[in-house]
């Protein structure tokens, strides 16, 4: 398949089975993932691949964020919130957290590491689409805070980029017709 049709083609699925999937084929994702534009050669690219009761703490993690962004984190509504969001990293066997380190190098530019490791999350989605996996890409609110870098274990200044849930599909979802370029686009000769 060319690779226009791939990205053209490749869609985000969420419906995930919880069936594991072999090391071989993230460890084929991950390769896919850092083989991105970066400027500098700064390799800013970093992974925590979650699986098992390892999901259960970013469950915790992403609860502990919410929690903590709450004005009154002690009334009920809040509370009640917690087992729902603490259940969310469950939806797929294999999270692979993808960040930004911050570079040492003088002349790196944050936002081009960012741009790069974020190129990394596209790669993943298209990789999983060969591998015939499903995969999509989520964040929320707390993938940009401080927080959530720390308790994962991220060195300080590291960014987020996204959380890449992964695993067999439960069904594929339907292809959708791509907009073209037009409505978005100016060209300039003057
Ligand atoms: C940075 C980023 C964060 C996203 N976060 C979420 C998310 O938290 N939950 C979600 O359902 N979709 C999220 N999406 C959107 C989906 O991953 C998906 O791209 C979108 O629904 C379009 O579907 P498609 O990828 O099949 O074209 C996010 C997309 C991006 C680029």
């Amino acid at each position: 398949m060319s690779v226009i049709d791939a990205i053209k083609k490749r869609r985000s699925n969420g419906m995930i089975e919880q069936r594991e999937v072999p090391r071989e084929l993230i460890e084929k994702l991950l390769d896919a993932a850092v083989c991105t534009p970066v400027h500098y050669n700064t390799s800013p690219w970093r992974f925590q691949v979650l699986t098992g009761e390892a999901r259960n703490r970013l469950g915790k993690y992403m609860a502990q964020c919410f929690v903590e962004n709450q004005a009154d984190p002690e009334a009920p509504a809040v509370q009640a919130k917690i087992p729902v969001i603490e259940k969310k990293a469950l939806r797929a066997p294999v999270i692979i957290v993808v960040a930004a380190a911050k570079s040492d190098d003088p002349r790196a530019i944050v936002e081009e590491d960012v741009a790069s490791a974020t190129v990394s999350c596209q790669n993943i989605l298209l990789a999983a689409e060969e591998l015939g996996l499903a995969c999509i890409w989520r964040t929320g609110a707390f993938t940009y805070g401080d927080r959530m870098r720390e308790l994962l274990g991220f060195d300080e200044g590291t960014r987020l980029t996204g959380f890449m849930y992964l695993g067999y599909p439960k069904k594929q979802p339907p292809q959708v017709e791509r907009p073209t370029s037009d409505e978005f686009t100016q060209w300039l000769d003057k």
